[in-house]
Order: C-alpha cells, then structure tokens, then sequence
C-alpha cells in the first residue's frame, strides 16, 4: 500500500465570479490595484493525472493548447521546477473543459490551482501552504483564490486575500458568443466612468445574506469599458433583467454576466427559457468547505490498478 493511489487522481475545479470588483488604480508594474470579492460557483472543469513517465496534457476541447499555452502544464513544469532532483517527474494529466474560456471566470486559473494541489499529492510532494500560495501566485493574479475557493475580499494583484462569508445564492449565467481578452479589457478601464457601492456596503449586504440587497450592492469597475467595446454585455444584461433577476452584473474581465436570483427555483425557471443571447445555465455560489481544492484533491479514481 502506497500513500500515492497507482489509479490516479481526479479533482474538481469549480470557477469564480466577481460579485464585487472595484479599481483602485493602475500600478506602475502596469498590473491595476483591486478591491474584489471572489465567490466560487458550482460546476466546472475536472481534472485527471495518472502517474506517467513524461509529463503530458490532454483535453476534451480541441480549441485549447496543451502545451505551454495552457496554465495546467505552466503549473506543472512550476512545481516540478521546485524540486531540482524530482525534476524528471511525470504525469499523464486530462483535461475535462467545461467552464467558458474568456469568461471571467478564472477557468485556466482553477484548472492551474488544481494541478498544483494535484500534482503534489500525486508526486508525494511536501508543499506548505505559503509555497503553494507563492506558485499560484506567480501563474496568474486570480490563482490563489482557487485554493482556498469559497468567497473572499482580494487587494493587490488579487493575490491578497480574505476569507469571508456569504449565503448560498442561486445564479443565472450567461456567455454572449464571443470571449474577452483580459489585458484588453484592463486597458479599457476609465477612473472617469465607474461609480458604485464602496466595499464596505458591499460586504453589509452580503452579511445580511438577502439576495435582493446583495443584488442593489454589485459592482464591477470592468464593466463599463468592456461593455462600450463589446455590446454583446450589454444585451445580455438587458434579457437577464427583463427575465426578472434581482440584479446582474459581468464577471471579472467578462464576457459572462451573471444574474442573482431569490432561489434555485427561479434560477432554473430562468436558465430553461428560450431566445438568450448566448449559453445559459443556473449554478449556485459554493462554500469555503465545498469548494477548497486542497479537500477535492483526496478523491481518488476508481481503477482496477488503485494501490488499496
Ligand atoms: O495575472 P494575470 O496573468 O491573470 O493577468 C492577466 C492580465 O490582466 C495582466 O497581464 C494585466 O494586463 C491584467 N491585470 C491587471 N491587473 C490585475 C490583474 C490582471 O492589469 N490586478
């Protein structure tokens, strides 16, 4: 019996949306200062490693590269790099795409969080929790997150964070039929025309937990630039509020909006109807203990090989 399953491991990576997101300013490292609250939302990517001479990636969507283009291999060659006499480690690692690309809603940022939990519990790998916090880190502003998951305030890059609480709230989400480009969409950020709650009342409302209030308190300082060059946000805005959501708001550099609903009942009821303009679909806001990747990692494939 080894402590590394031979069958190989699975873990989910469920995404984020920004229920909160104001610019405090551009940097001079030309990264913009942020005040943000990340929430984890249900559904998402899932990925596989199995031990393997070589390190490889596949994935079931064809449009993503699976060389060093994509954050999971980035991830890996980071750890792997870590270990200077481990540096042949393998892993034969597969990729399931769910999550929207160009979303805004970190899905190559949780796949990356979720190989680095997953690769080193894989290769038996000691890693404290401050290194894989400095990792993340380094593969992208919006990575540490996605090990803790749950709902937090963000500072800095992003990378500063908070855990903090919130209630359960049901989501409609929809992706207009194009992507978003982050640093383009950081480029078209104007101080001049973002206004809005400060963090403070929104944080009020979400400690009050009623979806209404938490929905008058949203803010994204993205929105409105990448909104004047993409009307494809604003057209999803207007169906998901004519639809009768409590209020709706792009996600982090976008192009999915999404919608607070009162319920689960309504998020569906919502996500079933015909004639959006994009991809629809209801998903709940996830808990720090449903979504922290450190605990996900544990699931173990079932497989005629599993070393138990
Ligand atoms: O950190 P990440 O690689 O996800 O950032 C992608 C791009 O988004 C950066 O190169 C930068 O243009 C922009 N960005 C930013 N300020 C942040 C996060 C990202 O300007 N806080």
């Amino acid at each position: 019996m080894s402590d590394t399953p031979i069958g190989g491991l699975r873990i989910e990576c469920p995404p984020k949306i920004n229920l909160y997101l104001r610019i405090v300013r551009r940097r001079e490292d030309g990264f913009h200062e942020l005040e943000t609250v990340f929430q984890s939302v249900g559904g998402g990517d899932t990925l596989r490693a199995t031990p393997a001479a070589a390190l490889s990636l596949t994935c079931s969507d064809p449009e993503i590269p699976v060389d060093g283009g994509n954050l999971v291999v980035r991830a890996a060659e980071l750890l792997r790099g870590r270990i200077p006499a481990r540096a042949e480690l393998g892993a034969a690692l597969a990729l399931e795409k769910r999550t929207p690309v160009g979303a805004g809603m970190g899905g190559g940022s949780v796949d990356a969080a979720a190989a680095l939990v997953l690769l080193s519990r894989l290769w038996g790998l000691e890693v404290s929790p401050a290194e894989l916090h400095e990792l993340a880190a380094q593969l992208g502003s919006d990575v540490p997150f996605f090990l803790h998951g749950g709902v937090a305030v963000a500072r800095g890059r992003g990378e500063e964070l908070a855990a903090t609480e919130g209630p359960r709230l049901w989501l409609v989400l929809l992706r207009p039929p194009v992507g978003v480009s982050t640093p383009w969409a950081y480029r078209q950020w104007a101080a001049s025309r973002c206004e809005g709650p400060t963090l403070e009342m929104f944080l009020a409302a979400l400690r009050s937990g009623d979806p209404d209030a938490i929905a008058a308190a949203l803010r994204n300082d993205l929105e409105p630039g990448v909104a004047a060059g993409v009307p494809e946000i604003e057209a999803a805005r207007a169906w998901l509020l004519a639809q009768g959501v409590l209020g709706a708001r792009m996600t982090g550099s976008g192009s999915v909006v999404f919608g607070i609903c009162r319920d689960e009942a309504h998020a569906r009821d919502i996500a079933a109807r015909p004639g959006a303009p994009g991809n629809v679909w209801a998903a709940p806001t996830l808990s720090q203990s449903e979504a922290r990747l450190a605990i996900r990692a544990l699931e173990t494939e079932s497989s005629d090989h599993a070393g138990r």
